[in-house]
């Protein structure tokens, strides 16, 4: 087939298909076998689960049916069915018994709340009939009490009333998705509900065999199930995708192991993050005081915050048992090894995580207690049957970078004294491994620059608890324009009209030098170049409009010289088109379910599938994977994101884009960076450390960046440090390109407030969804950007639309 044939004819004819692969029965199978997968068994007490053949079930809560299959916003997908946990258990034929009356009551309100106009997971909690619950009692063995909860982009979870700012009192009730999640949990979805406590309490008064079910995209209060021996066990089953109420059945009833491994630390409260502290402080800014300190880098290091935490990061049951036994551990002269044999002690095949963390000397810098170096899954293991499983990593990831010049600015170092290796199957569960690595000078791994230096960010953690002062600097050019700015985001913003010509006419092209000649190496890609005006290039530096079954606009489309117009999707929960078009895909589970897999393998499994829907429909880049770090519990978008740990955010994402760039489908890795929070997010600044940031939050992108070399990064909306990240040459330029070795294209998110002139000056290429051609000219005109700027940015365009088929 001719390039670009594919992305020139939209909607979805599939090419050279043999037959459909958009949620097609492989690709549900497969989001069915991740789910499972990546679902984590926080209790089994009494040996409830798995459930025995034959059980007599009676399923509470509404979410047996208000299953969500995953968040809203572009992390959502239109897909022809979900099944919820009440399906999960029917499809199993006789395997159990449920006590329909009980299933029938929660169905028709449910049924009813939607066609009220109630989203899944915003529904509430209906009172439960003492008769049914009776009648359950009566009839069930076992209790399985469902909670369900449901987050999206553009505002964040509903806290406690008392957490909030007027300012963001008044924002939240400016925002009509925010006003809804707090009328449907006025006590903050964080929390159970009294309507839910009420019938939980009417299951403990009736019940001694009760499991729970968690269907949710974060981290919400477990308290209430680990200290109560009336619950004996509980799977976090995620917001698991289409299949995920299937998956949860399935894992309940022992057709297959539960080995999923959580990406995040739960507390025994939301107030024991300390970033929950001045989550909402503000809107027009968030100060990042915890600074390195999040997650279990808090939890484990600070003194009296161990005791806080309900489920450590890494924790989960299985229905087998493992021996984990570390033989050696040794290095060369770059590198740290680890040999670990696993076997399965058990009755059940099942796999198990080996994690390896690693605890540095504090030195001057101070230090986590422990970080996350490396980490394995085994394959499935039979009982009796051993893995050997080998991990390693640079000596050079355990540096810590010294932003203040206490050894050496803006270095990475690895202070002197004695590194110690933990090798086990949670941060709480490790032995300690007999070797060490012990260094008697300082070594400085890496001498950078200083970069994103933080403005207003006052003072930071350290690892005793107490907090250092930060040196003030006065900078903040979020909103500096050298000519009068924009009033509103998309005020002046021109749609370019879609220049869609015959395929005739492409051919026909008045002595033009055509781009497939580029393709084909007969021509340079500068010789072609040189043919376009400024605006013609000016034209390539925004985005496109839709066509067929796109929804989020494309790039390129100057068909006069054979640039075709290439579209994009959103990602990350599956390929998400136009929903006019009816056309259903697969949803894949949401990204900390993936992330809790720590199964790279399948991640990319899941990316190479999800990219050839992306294909099949004649899409080109998916705006996917997302991999912001999970700073604090109340964020919107956690769902969309891994974890509190770089080094997995980082593993997972890498995977993800290999996974899809495997298909000659862009990736675009989002949003860089320090994207942690919804509320205003188009001009929220994070006010973070430059060790913060190297360490925390630019390390998942860094790690993807020279593992995987995605085709394109999608700057963030916010602002760090008073420049917005689309407008800093230091972060697209200085650092991901000059530090990094990028090699692709940046694009924007869709409507930033960022001034383009200033974007393309960054380094940020291409300006979604549309660009602001009149402003730039106007900027060119007072010579604040040169052509050279502009066929920088053109040029990555270009070679990006050369990767695609
Ligand atoms: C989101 C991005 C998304 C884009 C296009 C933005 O609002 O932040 O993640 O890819 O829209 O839908």
């Amino acid at each position: 087939m001719r390039k670009w044939t594919r992305v020139g004819f939209q909607p979805n004819l599939p090419l050279e298909e043999k037959r459909r692969v958009t949620e097609c029965k492989e690709h549900i199978r497969l989001s069915k076998e991740a789910a499972k997968e990546g679902m984590v068994l926080l209790k089994n007490e009494k040996k409830l689960l798995p459930l025995a053949e034959g059980t007599r079930l009676a399923l509470f809560g509404k979410g047996s049916f208000d299953y969500v299959k995953g968040g809203g916003g572009s992390g959502d997908v239109a897909v022809s069915y979900v099944h919820n946990l009440y399906d999960g258990f029917k499809m199993q034929g006789n395997a159990v018994m449920l006590y329909e009356p009980l299933a029938e009551f929660y169905r028709e309100n449910v049924q009813e709340q939607y066609r009220q106009g109630a989203m899944p997971g915003m529904t509430i909690e209906p009172e439960l009939p003492k008769g049914l619950a009776d009648g359950a009692k009566a009839f069930a063995d076992v209790a399985i009490v469902v909670i369900s909860r449901f987050s999206s982009e553009g505002w964040d979870r509903s806290s406690l009333d008392s957490q909030l700012s007027e300012m963001s009192r008044e924002e939240l009730e400016d925002n009509y998705m925010a006003k809804l999640i707090a009328k449907a949990f006025p006590e903050g979805d964080y929390f159970l509900t009294e309507n839910e406590k009420a019938m939980l309490n009417m299951v403990k008064e009736r019940f001694n065999r009760i499991a729970v079910v968690l269907n949710v995209g974060g981290i919400v209060d477990v308290s209430w199930i680990k200290n109560d021996d009336r619950i004996s066990a509980a799977l976090l089953g995620w917001q698991g995708g289409m299949e995920g109420g299937l998956a949860m059945a399935e894992l309940l009833l022992g057709k297959g192991n539960p080995s999923g491994k959580l990406t995040d630390t739960f507390a025994a409260s939301l107030d024991d993050y300390p970033s929950t502290e001045n989550f909402h402080e503000s809107c027009d800014y968030v100060n990042y005081t915890e600074d390195i300190y999040v997650g279990y880098r808090y939890f484990e290091t600070i003194p009296g915050a161990k005791e806080k935490v309900i489920y450590p990061f890494g924790y989960g049951l299985s229905y087998t048992d493992f021996r984990v036994h570390t033989d050696s551990v040794w290095e060369t002269s770059k590198h740290i090894f680890a040999e670990v044999h696993v076997t399965n002690t058990g009755n059940m095949a099942g796999k198990e995580v080996v994690q390896l963390y690693f605890n540095g000397p504090q030195g001057l810098l101070g230090n986590p207690a422990l970080r996350l170096a490396a980490f394995e899954k085994t394959r499935l293991l039979q009982p009796g049957e051993t893995q050997v499983v080998y991990l390693s990593f640079e000596k050079a990831d355990m540096a810590s970078y010294d932003d203040l010049g206490k050894i050496q600015k803006s270095a990475y170092i690895l202070e002197k004294g004695i590194y110690r290796f933990y090798i086990g199957i949670s941060v709480r569960d490790t032995e300690e491994a007999a070797y060490t690595f012990e260094l008697t000078e300082n070594i400085i791994v890496k001498q950078l620059s200083a970069h994103l230096v933080p403005t207003s960010l006052k003072e930071r953690m350290l690892s005793d608890g107490t907090f250092e002062m930060l040196p003030q600097y006065e900078c903040n050019d979020m909103n500096e324009c050298a000519f009068e700015k924009l009033k509103t985001e998309e005020e002046d913003c021109i749609v370019p009209e879609v220049r869609w010509c015959s395929r005739r006419k492409w051919f026909d092209n008045c002595g033009r030098k055509q781009f497939i000649d580029v393709a084909e190496g007969k021509l340079s890609l500068d010789e072609f170049m040189a043919q376009l005006s400024d605006k013609e290039l000016l034209h390539l530096l925004g985005g496109q409009p839709n066509t067929g079954v796109a929804n989020t606009f494309g790039l390129g489309n100057l068909p006069e010289y054979g640039v075709p117009s290439v579209m994009t999707a959103d990602g990350p929960a599956g390929l998400r088109l136009n929903i006019g078009c009816t056309v259903n895909t697969t949803a894949w589970p949401c990204a900390t379910l993936l992330a809790c897999t720590w199964n790279p393998a399948l991640v990319w499994q899941v990316g190479k599938a999800g990219a050839k829907e992306v294909k099949e429909n004649n899409l080109a880049v998916w705006l996917t994977p997302a991999v912001n770090i999970h700073r604090n519990p109340m964020c919107g978008r956690n769902f969309e994101y891994y974890s509190e740990d770089p080094l997995i955010a980082g593993k997972m994402g890498a995977a993800m884009v290999k996974g899809i760039q495997s298909q000659h489908i862009a990736a675009s890795v989002k949003h860089f960076t320090a994207n942690n929070k919804e509320t205003n997010r188009k001009n929220s600044d994070s006010r973070v450390s430059e060790r913060a940031l190297r360490e925390i939050y630019l390390k998942g992108f860094e790690i993807i960046v020279k593992e995987a070399q995605p085709w394109t990064i999608m700057s963030s909306y916010n602002a760090v440090n008073g420049h917005r990240t689309s407008e800093s040459y230091e972060l697209l330029t200085d650092i991901l390109r000059g530090e990094w070795g990028f090699q692709g294209m940046v694009t924007t998110d869709w409507w930033t407030c960022g001034e383009h002139y200033k974007e393309i000056k960054a380094g940020n290429d291409l300006k979604m969804a549309t660009g602001y051609p009149e402003r730039v000219k106007k900027a060119m005109e007072m010579g604040l950007l040169g052509r050279q700027e502009l066929e920088q940015s053109a040029r990555r365009v270009l070679e990006l639309i050369l990767k695609i088929d």
